[in-house]
């Protein structure tokens, strides 16, 4: 297995503009910023995360989409992992999401995949599947998913040693947790079969705290141990990008900080 091409940054902001200059750069070859003389063309479905990646690499990219005059329209977001609460939650990953990407000049709500709430009607079971099928039915795999990590090494809502992880269900792509380590307890995350299916996985890690989680991706990275690390390594490592800040990057083998 291959690993990924690791970039270090000074700090998060710095990791917050490196992603989002390879955001730019995937846009653009894809057809999402019009050329000279033709229009754009194409489309990018996305995933994201919650914490960190929504609340300031998320608007990062923003920024620079919109600088590089990027059609939004063309764009689809879809999440990494959900938290299964009410519409209007502020616990909801849509929620910075939604926010972030007000400032995203064209953007198309309608392109905005957001899983079903737990005042909807459905169980969580329910809405993993209907987010499944919506999956399924929209895109045949993810041009990109990004990702965060906790401390822990927890990627998406996929957990160290949790059994989500341990045996997972080869034909899912979408999963139901109801006993996250992390609260709220109840959530929908794409599997790492979903994961390992997207043309490019970036991990944004910043944060001393997520040094010895980064340690273990690049060195341990089975699912049981590190799904973070299982995330980021494919046959050839082909699209799987870490960008981590100095303060995460203590324990990368071969980093002199
Ligand atoms: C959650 C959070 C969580 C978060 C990581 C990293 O669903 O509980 O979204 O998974 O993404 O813990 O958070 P930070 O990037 O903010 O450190």
């Amino acid at each position: 297995m291959m690993g990924p091409t690791i970039e270090i940054a000074r700090d998060a902001a710095e990791a917050a503009s490196v992603t989002a200059r390879h955001f730019v750069a995937l846009a653009r070859e894809r057809g999402l910023v019009p050329r000279e003389g033709a229009a754009a063309a194409g489309e990018l479905h996305i995933a994201v995360s919650g914490g960190s990646v929504a609340t300031s690499v998320v608007p990062a990219l923003v920024d620079a989409g919109q600088e590089a005059g990027l059609d939004w329209s063309r764009l689809h977001v879809w999440f990494a992992d959900e938290r299964f609460v009410a519409r209007g939650h502020d616990d909801r990953n849509a929620v910075p999401i939604v926010r972030a990407l007000r400032d995203a000049s064209g953007f198309d709500e309608q392109n905005l995949h957001v899983t079903l709430t737990s005042d909807a009607g459905v169980s969580l079971e329910e809405a993993a599947e209907a987010y499944e099928q919506e999956l399924r039915e929209t895109v045949p795999a993810l041009d990109l998913v990004l990702l965060g990590a906790g401390d822990d090494g927890h990627t998406a809502s996929l957990f160290p040693g949790h059994a989500l992880v341990h045996s997972p269900d080869p034909a899912r792509l979408v999963a139901v947790i109801r006993d996250s380590p992390k609260p709220p307890p109840e959530r929908l995350t794409l599997t790492l079969a979903a994961i390992g299916d997207a043309r490019h996985v970036w991990a944004v890690v910043t944060g001393a705290g997520k040094a010895p989680a980064v340690g273990r991706a690049l060195s341990e990275p089975t699912p049981t141990v590190s799904p973070l690390g299982a995330s980021l390594h494919t046959a050839n490592g082909e699209g799987r990008l870490l960008i981590v800040d100095e303060l995460a990057a203590s324990q990368v083998p071969g980093s002199a900080r």
